[in-house]
């Protein structure tokens, strides 16, 4: 199954299809929001809703393709206006569900060249990961593959597909997903959150923290860099280094680039060399030089090591010692996951004291079970986070209100029917992360 390779391989669901099992969200409920009944039929091997039961159209007799609803689109630029006008870049998640409100729960648009089918129901949703295979792929991220294609580097696995990117992956969960892995930086990335807390503590102004949204995305890079690379960067100095600045920057810039890139072709953007293709290049470029140096500088204090006879731990320790990934290989993940790790954490911890705050109830209840388990002058273990499942539950509530990834895509390799509309191979759909 492709996940994410750093959040215990949860895509955020909003709500655990099983068994005619009703799963409302603690916090949903506190919004008023009604509780969604699903089940899945195992009989029939069919995703079915529990009032209509009615079993998956077979590929034979399906809608064709042409016949799924969406807005019907000029030559060549296809919707791309009227997609602009409604938001698309910027508010995305609310000019999807204007899309649904106007075209019901599966949709398709043409935008440019990319034709993408949209879905609505978690229903939807499961058959088309059903059907990923093992080599899931997601719409591929043409403008990054040309990046690296441009500079001569090497893809990581957000980037990769098919069997390259399943050996990468491999190669990546060990020292991602593993517990034992986690226990190797709980202190550094400790130290890291006591820092933020300090700063909060001694900047505030009465109890006003004056840009919360810039010292969580600095955390977040802060605490990536201790895992990735065992040092701390110092994103959250007063002063930072020039070069940690610049990151900072890159991987802003990377993100509003890229986003920008989705709506025209990338050759094109590429040709003409249009100022968010020169950005993505530049920020891309940063990030590259940035985890080299890094990288190099920790293998060679891990060849030091081994000249020692010590044996080096950590996450680039797995990589470096596994003999089926080369060094510019590492390069490429490593960027990767740098810029991966960043908006995502920084904006569901953003949202995560959003919601606690508004609740104070649930924010108390928080407090109590933190307090039960680890005393103020106590470090967290991975044990302890173990013993907290509240805060599990108010990071997942987190994700299911406000998800950072708008929308989780996929390219089936088979032809699929979802909704009686048969659907080609190679063809991107996308769930809103929300549904
Ligand atoms: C709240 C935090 C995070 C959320 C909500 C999140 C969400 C996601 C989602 C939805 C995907 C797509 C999965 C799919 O295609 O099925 C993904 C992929 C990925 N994420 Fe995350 N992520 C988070 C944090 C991180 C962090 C901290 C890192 C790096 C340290 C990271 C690295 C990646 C990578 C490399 C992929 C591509 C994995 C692959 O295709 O094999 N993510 N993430």
């Amino acid at each position: 199954m492709r996940r994410c390779v750093a959040t215990c391989g949860a895509v955020p669901r909003p709500i655990r299809i099983s068994c005619g099992r009703l799963v409302p969200g603690f916090l949903a409920t506190v919004h008023g929001e009604p509780p969604v009944k699903l089940c899945y039929s195992t009989a029939s091997q069919s995703i079915v809703h529990r009032d209509e039961c009615k079993v998956a159209t077979p590929l034979t007799t399906a809608l064709p393709f042409s016949k799924i609803p969406g807005p019907k689109g000029a030559p060549l630029i296809g919707s791309l206006v009227d997609a602009l006008r409604n938001g698309v870049l910027g508010k995305t998640h609310e000019f999807f569900q204007l899309r649904h409100r106007q075209y019901g729960p599966i949709y398709k648009e043409r935008i440019g060249g990319y034709t993408c089918v949209g879905l609505n129901d978690p229903l939807d949703a499961e058959r088309l990961f059903r059907v990923e295979g093992r080599y899931p792929r997601r719409v591929d991220m043409v403008a990054w593959e040309m990046h690296r294609r441009h500079s001569n580097r090497e893809a990581g696995i957000l980037v990769l597909n098919g069997p390259e990117w399943h050996r990468n992956r491999t190669i990546v969960n060990k020292p991602m997903l593993r517990s034992h892995s986690v226990a190797h930086y709980t202190p550094m990335v400790n130290g890291v959150c006591r820092d933020l807390v300090d700063q909060w503590r001694h900047h505030r102004i009465g109890t006003t923290v004056a840009d919360i949204r810039q010292d969580l995305f600095n955390w977040s890079i802060e605490c990536v860099g201790c895992i990735l690379f065992d040092c701390r960067l110092g994103c959250l100095e007063m002063t930072r280094r020039d070069d940690i600045q610049q990151l900072i920057q890159s991987v802003h810039v990377l993100l509003s680039a890229t986003e920008r890139l989705f709506v025209m072709p990338p050759a094109l953007a590429k040709l003409l060399n249009v100022k968010p293709w020169r950005d993505m290049v530049a920020a891309w470029d940063y990030i590259f030089a940035i985890a080299e140096q890094q990288v190099n500088q920790r293998l060679e204090v891990m060849r030091q090591e081994q000249e020692r006879g010590i044996t080096p731990s950590g996450f680039l320790a797995t990589l470096y010692c596994s003999p089926k990934i080369r060094t510019d290989e590492i390069y490429g993940n490593v960027a990767e996951l740098l810029a991966a790790a960043v908006e995502t954490t920084s904006n569901t911890i953003h949202w995560a004291l959003f919601l606690l705050a508004k609740y104070p109830e649930s924010q108390g209840k928080l407090w109590k079970e933190i307090s039960a388990v680890i005393s103020p002058e106590e470090e967290v273990t991975h044990d302890t986070l173990e013993k907290l499942p509240y805060l599990k539950a108010v990071i997942k509530e987190t994700l299911r209100l406000y998800p950072v990834g708008i929308a989780n895509t996929r390219m089936p390799s088979q032809d699929i029917v979802i909704r009686g509309f048969s659907i080609p191979a190679g063809i991107a759909s996308s769930k809103r992360s929300n549904v």
